[in-house]
């Protein structure tokens, strides 16, 4: 049988406004997300077992049940349970290169590529729409992993609607290797202090959600206006996150110096981004940073934004 090797990119937040809570326990969103050509790399093949095993390059990531890319594996056993017993298990091999715990949605987008990938090989030939279906059940930002691109994302961050691509701008992430922010407490920590000001009302939901559609931000990707978009770029979760970490806080000063189109936290954090309109400004920009905060903890990555989600890559 096939094996298929996928990429799997990373995604920032260009911005993350967190509106209201839900019924579920999450939290209403109206997001920007883009994807970034830095990526894992995903090879998928059938076991001779009816075992999902996974494969890992870094020491931090767990090979068990408490990977999503597993769970995505025994998503698709227990949904598809006859093409399952006639096909087997599936043997996951994960190259990392998108940092852990980063904010930049690694496992998600691993998560993502495992349901693509089981779609080839058991020729299951499930639509786009239905992958997302599947892969909002494992959690709210793989569905925009699955499809990659530019796009406005609402509801729990799994409603998705594509907008203009925006390739050619350069990004810096920047994260120290020693800082991990969990997300569920960002989250909470965000609702403890900010909850009095959630939206309440269904119907005003509804129309904040509309409302990103016509957004300044919007309108200057649709222009592919980058030195707008630079400064238009926002996260909620920086108010939570910089005060308990306040280095991160400083890396975006430090890059707020220099000559960038916008700085700011990707996500939950803690990795902070900042875009540039050329490669060698992001080279540049990366060294000034990296020579005024001189900590060997903060690893850097210069990489540029991308149209594309999963793709198939060299077997
Ligand atoms: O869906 P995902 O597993 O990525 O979410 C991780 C955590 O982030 C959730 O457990 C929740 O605490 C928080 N979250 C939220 N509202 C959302 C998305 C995530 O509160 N829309």
């Amino acid at each position: 049988m096939q094996s298929y090797s996928l990429i799997a990119p990373a995604k920032i937040n260009l911005s993350l406004e967190i509106i209201g809570d839900r019924p579920d326990g999450f939290h209403e969103l109206v997001m920007i997300l883009q994807s970034v050509e830095l990526a894992d790399i995903v090879e998928i093949q059938a076991s001779d077992t009816q075992e999902i095993y996974i494969h890992c390059d870094h020491r931090e990531v767990p090979c068990d049940r408490t990977n999503l890319a597993y769970r995505a594996a025994e998503l698709m056993c227990q949904t598809f349970p006859e093409v399952y017993a006639n096909y087997g298990g599936v043997v996951i091999k994960i190259k990392k290169n998108i940092p852990v715990a980063a904010g930049l949605a690694g496992g998600s987008g691993n998560a993502a590529a495992v349901l693509v990938g089981i779609n080839l090989i058991w020729n299951l030939g499930l639509t786009r729409p239905e992958l997302h279906d599947l892969a909002a059940k494992l959690g709210s930002d793989i569905p925009f992993c699955v499809s990659g691109g530019t796009a406005i994302a609402t509801g729990r961050g799994e409603k998705l609607d594509s907008i203009e691509d925006l390739a050619d701008i350069w990004i810096i992430l920047a994260k120290y290797d020693n800082i991990s922010v969990s997300t569920p407490w960002a989250y909470q920590t965000y609702r403890q202090q900010y909850g009095d000001s959630y939206i309440k009302d269904p119907t005003q939901i509804n129309s904040r959600t509309a409302a990103i559609h016509s957004s300044p931000l919007v309108k200057a990707i649709a222009h592919k206006d980058s030195t707008e978009i630079g400064k238009l770029i926002y996260n909620d979760l920086e108010k939570v996150v910089f005060p308990e970490y306040p280095q991160v806080a400083e890396l975006k000063s430090a890059f707020s110096t220099q000559d960038v189109l916008g700085t700011m936290m990707s996500g939950s954090g803690p990795t902070v981004f900042a875009l540039c309109d050329s490669e060698n400004s992001a080279i540049a920009v990366k060294q000034a940073v990296k020579t005024l905060i001189n900590d060997p903890h903060l690893k850097f990555w210069v990489t540029k934004l991308s149209n594309n989600g999963i793709q198939i890559g060299d077997s």
